[in-house]
């Protein structure tokens, strides 16, 4: 049975399709003092609770629903993660800093026997867990929507996104890779060091794991479109798409961005169910 957090429905309606599974009953409601209040109908057995953490909330809420569905009879738990919050914090760079990904991942194992997640920001992630937990790399499902590239580029915005745009580009079926160097200089701003990948008269897909500010993305919108690109497609497995990121990458230039549904956005075209389904 697949048990849905508020914001991963469409998602775990896919998923429910994929893995022929049911879709529990949930219900998500808020008490009058802003606290939140989670109910799931009957389950047996194995049960799949499925929650993305893009907020405190949604953290919140997806150890609610792993607690209710121990109450509602489930015997085992695994927990889908599509989009894991806080892995970017996944060290600490000064003492007494927190590692945050560290700290909700030991919260989710108290109520889980195993995670899965999709692409988180490093796979290491996964070893803060206290039960047995996997990546799954869904990159490759942003290929779908490309149709015929002209000589197509798969350009990484830095070095950390380049084994993602080698899986797009393998799952597309040709195309060169290369990557940009990044110097980020806050939250917002980024610098884009181009390679010397030419690129006029290309058509050039950018892959990313995140798109949060849209800062990086619009910055090396930016500079393919002063060297010529017949077309740059952006892409990214978790559009996060924070505060005024739309607008940015619109003003950059940007028609189209290709994302994974999981997250719930305008943009998420693309489904990371089969992916998800092939390791459940
Ligand atoms: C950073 O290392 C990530 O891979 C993304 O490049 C980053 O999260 C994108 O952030 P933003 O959209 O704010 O530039």
């Amino acid at each position: 049975m697949i048990v849905s957090g508020s914001t991963t429905q469409a998602l775990a309606v896919r998923l429910a399709a994929e893995t022929g599974q049911q879709l529990a009953e949930v219900s998500f409601e808020q008490f009058p003092d802003g606290e939140r209040h989670v109910q799931v109908g009957a389950v047996t057995g194995e049960v799949v609770v499925v929650g993305s953490t893009a907020s405190d909330g949604a953290h919140i809420e997806l150890l609610q629903l792993q607690d209710a569905v121990r109450e509602a009879g489930a015997s085992e738990v695994t927990t889908v993660i599509p989009y894991m919050g806080y892995t970017r914090q996944n060290r600490a760079f000064q003492g007494g800093e927190a590692v945050s990904a560290r700290a909700v991942a030991r919260a989710i194992s108290t109520g889980s026997d195993r995670v899965l997640t999709v692409n988180p920001h490093e796979d290491a992630v996964c070893d803060f867990f206290d039960v047995p937990a996997e990546s799954i790399d869904a990159a490759g499902r942003l290929a779908e929507p490309l149709e015929e590239l002209v000589d197509p580029l798969f350009l990484a915005p830095d070095s950390g996104a380049l084994a993602l745009a080698e899986t797009v580009s393998d799952a597309y079926g040709g195309g060169t890779v290369d990557y940009f160097e990044k110097m980020r200089h806050s939250g917002t701003e980024v610098e884009i060091e181009p390679s010397d990948a030419g690129v006029g008269g290309r058509d050039v897909v950018l892959v990313d794991d995140i798109i949060a500010t849209g800062a990086t993305m619009s910055e090396s919108v930016v500079v393919l479109n002063d060297r010529e690109a017949t077309r740059v497609f952006v892409t990214c497995v978790h559009p996060l798409l924070a505060h005024t990121a739309h607008l940015k990458l619109a003003r950059a230039g940007v028609e189209t961005v290709y994302g994974t549904d999981t997250l719930d956005r305008a943009v998420s075209e693309v489904s990371v169910a089969p992916a998800i389904a092939n390791t459940l």
